[in-house]
Formats: C-alpha cells, structure tokens, sequence
C-alpha cells in the first residue's frame, strides 16, 4: 500500500538523465503516498552570496524537502569517477541551512553510469561526502546500472532483471527503515 513522502534527487539536470530514470524507477517500487523530485538548480556556493542575501530560496525548499521526507533517493552520475558538481554544490548549500535535516533520514543511494562499472567509485564518495550529516545510508544492495543507455525501455523501465531484483530490494529496506 503506498504510504509516506519520498524525495528524489538526480545528480545530473538532464531531463532525460538515465539516473533521471532510475531514480523514477526506484520511486515506483518504493510506492510512495507522495513523491517529490528535488531540483538541483541552484545557484553556485559562494560565501559573499550567502553573507550578502543569506539561504536562497531554492537552498531552504530542498532542505525542507529532506527535512519533510520519510526518506531519500539519490541518484548519481559519475562525472571523471567522481560526484557531478550539481550534487555536490547541493550538498555544501543544504549544509549551510540550520536544522540539520539530513540527520538519521533513511537514505538510499544508487547510480548509472556509460561505463561498464555503474559508477562504483562515485557511490563510495557520495557515501563519504554524507556522512558528516549523519543520515542512515542504507548498506546495500549495491544498485550500479552500468552501459546505462542500454539497461531502460521506452517507458524509462529497467531491463534487466538482476538490477529490478537490486532496487527492490533496496526500495524495500528503505521503506522498513522509514517507519
Ligand atoms: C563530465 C563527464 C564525465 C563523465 N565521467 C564518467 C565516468 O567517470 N565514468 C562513467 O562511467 N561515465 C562517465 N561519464 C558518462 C556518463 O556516465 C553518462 O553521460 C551518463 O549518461 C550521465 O548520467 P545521466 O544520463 O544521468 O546524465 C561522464 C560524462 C560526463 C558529461
């Protein structure tokens, strides 16, 4: 039965970002009463902004996003076996908002990536780069969608069945730790 409110973000702005799609396809398994999807269009992190016009409005409606969520979706891209820029930027501007509204949220991560790996490199940073505000990441499954231009159909499903097995499995320990 779909319950609670479910956040997601894509680390990539695409509209047609395959992470975009998984992200979408993570959501419906995770069947949730409402889902909202973050916007990551944000101006850059920059102090003489912040000191000047403090949180832009766009930075405090993402962090009243996660702070309303009963959990979090994030799908990264791996840009140069790194975060993309946008995520990160994300990260830094919702860490200068008060409240701490990442602490103990349920949180599951996943990534699809062009090469063969699914972006195995940038899952552990981005599991690094949020730790410092302590949300509850979930271990695992690992859900790496690699050769992602291959792994979705025309309605933006996964292919795949050993990657559908992952994220539902995943969906499913997300929403048993929301409660
Ligand atoms: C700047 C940049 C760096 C990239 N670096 C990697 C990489 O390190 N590993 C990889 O598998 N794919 C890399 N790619 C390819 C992306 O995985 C591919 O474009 C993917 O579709 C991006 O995610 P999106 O579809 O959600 O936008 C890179 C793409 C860009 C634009």
């Amino acid at each position: 039965m779909a319950s609670g409110t479910l956040l997601g973000i894509s680390g990539s702005l695409r509209e047609g970002s395959y992470n975009r799609k998984l992200m979408r396809e993570a959501a419906r398994m995770y069947d949730p009463a409402e889902f909202v999807e973050a916007d990551l269009h944000l101006p850059l992190y920059d102090g003489d902004l912040e000191a000047a016009e403090g949180i832009p409005a766009s930075v405090q409606r993402l962090a009243d996003q996660i702070a309303a969520a009963d959990a979090v979706i994030i799908s990264g891209p791996e840009y140069n076996k790194g975060l993309s820029g946008v995520l990160k930027n994300a990260l830094d501007w919702v860490s200068r908002t008060k409240g701490g509204p990442w602490r103990d949220k349920p949180v599951a991560i996943m990534a699809a990536t062009a090469g063969r790996a699914g972006g195995e490199r940038t899952q552990w940073l981005l599991r690094l780069c949020l730790t410092p505000f302590r949300p509850h990441i979930l271990p695992g499954p690992e859900v790496l969608v690699g050769n992602c231009s291959e792994e979705f159909d025309a309605e933006g499903r996964l292919v795949n069945e050993l990657y559908e097995a992952a994220l539902s499995e995943l969906m499913a320990d997300l929403r048993k730790a929301s409660v």
